[in-house]
């Protein structure tokens, strides 16, 4: 007699969306885990150590959930902005008083870019405090470097596009900090602003890094980032002895 859990996975429906039976057997367990692109994100093995919660906290993540949320309330604001000094600072106000939801797009923006920076650093501590940098980890160290920089580029630049008095002298100051950099100073102000104060050529410059450059780069690299943490073999949780016979994954669970 054939149970109701056969019955649905051998419809066509269910062959359709997914390329095993009903999970009940040790064959169709891992055909679930290696058949679904978020399972598949985890290493075949890892240790019960890296599963606490309190060992990462879930911060990678967290970090990787915001820049998700950044980029579907970002571009929902961009229906609404266009960077130009004469109609950006309205174009905000409007998006605020005028549009449906328009308040609570840009503060969910604006907030989940102060978590994220929050968040991102918090990651860092965490790695550091655990050891995760150490060999053979140290790539993603570096790829996370970067990912901190692109994090603070993306506020930075965000900062000047509402085009208010906070955001020109905010811009105005950063941009002048930068000029004092040894060498390369005053070429790399000039390159940000475009011009020898901030202006329009500014204002265009930011909004491209900001909303395609920056971006682009930190879902190219979060990618990386998180394929390299399984490549390595998930967390670096250290295994306790008796722990390295009780690997998830295997009879034991
Ligand atoms: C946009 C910023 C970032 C995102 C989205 C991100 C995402 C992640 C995720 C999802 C993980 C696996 C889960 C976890 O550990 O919570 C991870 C692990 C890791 N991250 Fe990041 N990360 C970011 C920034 C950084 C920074 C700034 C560093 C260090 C400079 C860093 C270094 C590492 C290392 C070494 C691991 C492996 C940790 C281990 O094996 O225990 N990441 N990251």
């Amino acid at each position: 007699m054939t149970t109701w859990s056969q019955r649905i996975t051998r419809s066509r429906v269910w062959r359709s969306f997914f390329r095993h039976g009903w999970p009940d057997n040790p064959l169709d367990r891992s055909l679930v885990m290696t058949t679904n692109i978020f399972f598949h994100l985890h290493p075949v093995k890892v240790s019960r150590a890296s599963l606490k919660a309190t060992y990462s906290f879930g911060l990678g993540i967290l970090a990787t959930i915001l820049f998700g949320i950044l980029a579907i309330t970002g571009t929902l604001i961009m229906f609404y902005y266009v960077p130009s000094t004469e109609r950006a600072y309205e174009d905000i106000i409007f998006l605020q008083t005028k549009v449906p939801y328009g308040q609570l797009m840009r503060n969910m923006h604006r907030w989940a870019a102060h978590g994220m920076v929050l968040v991102v650093v918090l990651h860092m501590v965490r790695v550091f405090y655990t050891g995760a940098y150490k060999p053979p980890r140290e790539f993603n160290w570096i790829v996370g470097v970067i990912l901190l920089l692109l994090t603070l580029g993306a506020s930075f630049t965000g900062y000047l596009l509402p085009w208010d008095q906070l955001s020109y002298w905010a811009i105005t100051v950063g941009t002048n900090i930068a000029g004092y950099a040894p060498f390369i100073g005053p070429d790399l102000r000039m390159m940000l602003l475009g011009g020898v104060e901030v202006g329009q050529n500014a204002l265009t410059r930011f909004y491209a890094l900001h909303i395609m450059v920056i971006p682009g780069a930190l879902l190219l690299l979060i990618s990386l980032h998180i394929w390299r943490v399984r490549k390595d073999g998930g967390l670096a949780a250290q295994r306790k002895a008796e722990d390295s016979l009780n690997i998830v994954g295997e009879e034991t669970l």
